[in-house]
C-alpha cells in the first residue's frame, strides 16, 4: 500500500496524534540511472524525477506537511508567492482539505502548465506586475498582519517535508551518493536536502553525507555574486529569483559538505534540457535542468571526478511548461500532405540525414 510522506516519515516529522492525515500520494518518486548521461560523463549519474509528484513538482512534500499543520493550527487560509509551482501545489492541499487560498505570482512570468492549475484547484490567483522577490516580500507583511498562514519555504515546515526526498534518495541507492546536485532558486530545497541528509548520518541510516552542488541560473545568481539582483532574468522561469530566502543556509550546506554554489547560462540549462530528454526519456523543466546543465559544466572543466555517483534533483515536470519546450527546442512538427508516400519520404530523408 502506498503511503503519502507523513505517514512514511512521520518520526522524522512534527505530525502529532492531531495532524490531519492528508496526502496526495507525494514522495515515492523514481530514481533512473541515466545510463547513456553516465556513459558521457564518465560518472555514475542517477536523476531524481520530482516532476512525478501529484502536481509534478518537489513542493508537494513541503506542502502537504505545512497545509496539514496550517489545518491543525485552526487556519483558514494560506497564501503564498510564487513562480508557478509552489502556487499549483498550495492549491491543490488546500483543496484537499478545504481552506481558501491566495497566490501572487509575477505576471507574465510563470509557465502556462502551473498557472492552469492554481486556477483549476481554485485558488485565488493574483498576477502582480512586479518580480517573485517583490511578491514574497508582500506576501511576508501580508501573514505578519492578517490571520492567514504563510505557506512560502521560509515556513519551516516545507523544509521538513522536502527534507524526506534525500531520505529516499539514499534509500533507493542503498547508501548516500558522492554528490548531490541541485537547482537553486529560492534556496529551500538545497537547505532541506542537507538537513535530510545530516538526520539520516544522525542515526546511522547513512556512512557518508555528500557534497551538495546548488547552481542558480546565471541571470539570477545572487549567491554566487554575494549580492540580491534587482531584476533577475533567465529562461527557467521557475528560479528567476534575486533574493533568496534560504541564502544563508543555502551556503552553510555548500560549504558545511565540501560543495559549491555555482551558475549555469541559460544556454548551458537548454542543452541538458534537451539531453535529458533525449537521451534518458525524462521530461523536466528548464530549471529543473539546471542540475544536470552544473554537471555537465563541471565535467568540460575537469572538476567532475571520474565514476562518482551523482544524483541529479530533476525538480518539476516538463509538461508544465510546453511554451518553452515548443520555442526553444528544433522539434517543430512537420507539416506534410495525409499520404503514405509523404510519410516514407520524410522517413528515407532522416534516415540518409
Ligand atoms: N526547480 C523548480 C522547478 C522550482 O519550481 C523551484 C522553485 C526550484 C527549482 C528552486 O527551489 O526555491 O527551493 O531553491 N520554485 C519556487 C516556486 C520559487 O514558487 O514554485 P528552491
Amino acid at each position: 500500500m502506498r503511503r503519502g510522506i507523513l505517514e512514511k516519515y512521520r518520526q522524522f516529522l512534527p505530525v502529532t496524534e492531531q495532524t490531519p492525515a492528508l496526502t496526495l500520494y507525494e514522495g515515492e518518486t523514481p530514481l533512473y540511472h541515466a545510463t547513456r548521461l553516465s556513459a558521457e560523463l564518465g560518472v555514475n549519474l542517477h536523476l531524481k524525477f520530482e516532476g512525478a509528484n501529484p502536481t509534478g513538482s518537489f513542493k508537494d512534500r513541503g506542502m502537504v506537511m505545512a497545509i496539514a499543520k496550517a489545518k491543525e493550527a485552526g487556519s483558514q487560509a494560506v497564501m503564498c508567492a510564487s513562480t508557478g509551482n509552489t502556487s499549483a501545489s498550495a492549491a491543490a492541499y488546500a483543496a484537499k482539505l478545504g481552506l481558501q487560498c491566495y497566490v501572487v505570482v509575477p505576471h507574465n512570468h510563470i509557465a502556462l502548465g502551473k498557472l492552469s492549475q492554481a486556477v483549476m484547484y481554485g485558488a485565488k490567483v493574483l498576477a502582480i506586475e512586479g518580480n517573485f522577490d517583490q511578491a514574497l516580500s508582500l506576501v511576508r507583511k501580508i501573514t505578519e498582519e492578517y490571520p492567514i498562514t504563510l505557506v512560502n519555504s521560509v515556513n519551516p515546515y516545507r523544509i521538513e517535508g522536502q527534507k524526506t526526498a534525500a531520505f529516499e534518495v539514499c534509500e533507493q541507492l542503498g547508501e548516500a551518493p558522492d554528490i548531490l546536485a541541485i537547482p537553486v532558486g529560492n534556496a529551500g530545497n538545497i537547505t532541506a536536502y542537507w538537513k535530510g541528509f545530516k538526520e539520516y548520518s544522525q542515526e546511522n541510516r547513512i556512512q557518508r553525507l555528500p557534497k551538495m552542488w546548488g547552481f542558480e541560473a546565471e541571470g539570477a545568481a545572487a549567491i554566487v555574486r554575494g549580492e540580491p539582483i534587482d531584476q533577475p532574468e533567465t529562461i527557467a522561469t521557475a528560479i528567476r529569483i534575486g533574493n533568496p530566502a534560504s541564502w544563508k543556509t543555502a551556503v552553510a550546506a555548500a560549504s558545511e559538505s565540501n560543495g559549491f554554489i555555482d551558475s549555469v547560462t541559460d544556454d548551458e540549462i537548454l542543452s541538458a534540457y534537451r539531453k535529458i530528454a533525449r537521451m534518458e526519456g525524462v521530461f523536466c523543466e528548464p530549471a529543473s535542468a539546471a542540475s544536470v546543465a552544473g554537471v555537465i559544466k563541471l565535467h568540460k572543466q575537469g572538476r567532475c571526478p571520474a565514476g562518482a555517483t551523482i544524483v541529479c534533483v530533476l525538480t518539476g515536470n516538463g509538461l508544465k511548461d510546453p511554451t518553452t519546450a515548443l520555442e526553444t527546442v528544433d522539434v517543430q512538427p512537420e507539416v506534410i500532405p495525409c499520404s503514405k508516400e509523404a510519410i516514407l519520404q520524410f522517413v528515407k530523408e532522416e534516415k540518409g540525414s
